[in-house]
C-alpha cells in the first residue's frame, strides 16, 4: 500500500512540476525573446514615452507590444505579474524531491557503496547543501563581486562543478545530479522572489509617486535574470537526465554534467544574440562539436574479458544471479516493499525477459546503476559474469 501511495504522489508532483515548469520557463523564454526583439518605435510612439515596439501574430490575431522608457503615464487598471509560475515550480519540485529522495531515500538518495548514511542523515545533508548553496549565492550577489559579471559567472560555474563533484562522493549518482538541479532551481526561484519582484515593486512605486526608480534595484534584478536565462537549458537537462543512466552513471558523472552544463549554456548564448539580430552561428557549431567530442569520450568501454579463473555462467546460473540481485524489485509482484509494480516496467523473472532487456541491462550493470543501491552486495565479478552471459547470446 505504501509503495502504491508513493507511486501516486510521485506521479502527481512530477506532473504538476512539469506543468508549472513549462509555464515558468515558457514565460521566461517569451519575455527574453520579447525584450531582445523590441525595435525602435515610430516618432509618435516615442513621444508617448515608448522606447521599444513589437508586432506579432499568434492564434489568429495581431498583437502590439510597447515597452515604456520609464513607466506609463498612469498606472493601468490591470497589471499582470509573473511570479506564481516560479513559486509553484519550486514548491512542486521540493514536494517531488521530498517524496522521491527523502521518503524513498534508501532507494534513490543513498548509495551505501559511497557512503552508508541513514535516512535522516542523508536528508540533513541534502537540506544543508541546498540551504547552504542558496545562502552562498545570495551572499556573493551582495558582495562587490557582482560588479564584474563575467568573473561572477565563472565563479558560480566553478562552485557548481565543485558541488557536483562533492555530491557525487556522497549520494547516489542520480541524486547527485538532481541536487545540482534542485540548487539551480532554488537559486532561480530565489532570484524571482528576492530580486526581480522587489525591483518590479520599486518600479511600480516610483511610477505611482512620479519619481525615478532607484537604479540599484533594477541593476541587481538584471544580473539575476541573466543568471536565470543561462541556467534554463542546463536545468532542463538535469530534469530529464534521470532517464539516461549513461550520463549520471558515468564513472566521471560530475564531469559529464559540468561539460553538458557549459555546452548548453553556451548554446543558449547563441539564441540570446540571435534575438538581437546578431547571428553568430559559429556558437552552435562549436557547441555541437563539443557535444560530439563528449559523446566520443563517453563511449562505453567494451566488456572486460573475464579473468581466466572466472567461471562462465550457463543460462540457469545467470538466471540465478538475476534472481539473487534483481528480482526482488523487477517482478510483476515485487517482494521489495518500496515497489508496487516492476520498476521501469522491467520484470526479470524468466530468462526470456532478461534476454529481451539485455540492451538496457548491460549499461545498467556496467555503470553500476543496477542493482539499485546494491543492498544485495553484487560483486564486480558477478557483474562481468552477467554481462558476459548476456553479450555472448
Ligand atoms: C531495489 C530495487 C531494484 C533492484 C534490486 C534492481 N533494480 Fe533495476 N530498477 C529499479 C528502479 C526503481 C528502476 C527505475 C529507475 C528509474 O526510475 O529510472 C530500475 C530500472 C532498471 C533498468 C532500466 C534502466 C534504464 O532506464 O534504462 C534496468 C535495465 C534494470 N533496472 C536492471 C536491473 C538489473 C539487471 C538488476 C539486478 C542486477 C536490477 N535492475 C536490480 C530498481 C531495482
Amino acid at each position: 500500500m505504501e509503495a502504491y501511495l508513493f507511486d501516486w504522489l510521485n506521479l502527481f508532483f512530477r506532473w504538476f512540476h512539469v506543468i508549472t515548469g513549462i509555464a515558468w520557463i515558457g514565460a521566461s523564454f517569451y519575455f527574453v525573446w520579447l525584450d531582445l526583439s523590441l525595435r525602435e518605435p515610430p516618432q509618435w510612439k516615442k513621444d508617448q514615452g515608448i522606447k521599444g515596439d513589437l508586432w506579432a501574430i499568434h492564434g489568429g490575431g495581431f498583437y502590439e507590444v510597447a515597452k515604456y522608457q520609464a513607466g506609463p503615464p498612469a498606472m493601468p487598471k490591470t497589471l499582470h505579474w509573473f511570479k506564481w509560475e516560479a513559486y509553484t515550480t519550486w514548491l512542486t519540485g521540493f514536494a517531488l524531491l521530498s517524496v522521491m529522495y527523502y521518503w524513498g531515500a534508501d532507494q534513490y538518495l543513498i548509495d551505501p557503496q559511497k557512503m552508508a548514511l541513514g535516512q535522516w542523515q542523508a536528508i540533513a545533508i541534502s537540506l544543508a547543501f541546498l540551504g547552504g548553496g542558496f545562502v552562498l549565492y545570495e551572499a556573493l550577489l551582495k558582495s562587490p563581486m557582482r560588479q564584474s559579471p563575467k568573473l561572477f559567472a565563472a565563479l558560480l560555474y566553478a562552485a557548481l562543478v565543485a558541488a557536483a563533484w562533492a555530491l557525487d562522493q556522497i549520494f547516489s549518482d542520480r541524486a547527485a545530479y538532481l541536487h545540482v538541479g534542485a540548487l539551480i532551481g532554488s537559486i532561480m526561484a530565489g532570484n524571482v522572489l528576492f530580486g526581480i519582484m522587489p525591483a518590479q515593486r520599486e518600479l511600480v512605486r516610483a511610477v505611482q509617486a512620479g519619481e525615478t526608480p532607484q537604479a540599484h534595484f533594477a541593476e541587481l534584478a538584471k544580473l539575476r535574470s541573466t543568471h536565470n536565462n543561462y541556467f534554463t537549458l542546463p536545468l532542463i537537462f538535469i530534469m530529464i537526465s534521470n532517464h539516461y543512466p549513461m550520463t549520471y552513471g558515468h564513472e566521471q558523472g560530475w564531469l559529464v554534467l559540468a561539460l553538458i552544463g557549459a555546452i548548453s549554456a553556451f548554446a543558449r548564448h547563441y539564441f540570446n544574440l540571435k534575438h538581437q539580430d546578431n547571428h553568430q552561428p559559429w556558437i552552435l557549431v562549436v557547441a555541437a562539436l563539443a557535444l560530439f567530442l563528449l559523446i566520443g569520450w563517453m563511449v562505453p568501454k567494451p566488456a572486460e574479458p573475464l579473468a581466466a579463473n572466472t567461471e562462465r555462467l550457463n543460462q540457469s546460473q545467470a538466471l540465478a544471479l538475476v534472481e539473487a540481485h534483481c528480482t526482488a524489485c523487477h517482478a510483476e509482484k515485487p517482494s521489495h516493499p518500496a515497489f508496487n509494480a516492476p520498476p521501469g516496467g522491467i520484470a526479470l523473472e524468466q530468462w526470456s525477459q532478461v534476454e529481451a532487456n539485455a540492451a538496457r541491462i548491460i549499461p545498467a550493470l556496467r555503470t553500476g546503476y543496477m542493482p539499485l543501491g546494491n543492498t544485495s552486495g553484487m560483486t564486480d565479478e558477478q557483474r562481468s559474469q552477467l554481462i558476459q552471459a548476456l553479450s555472448s547470446e
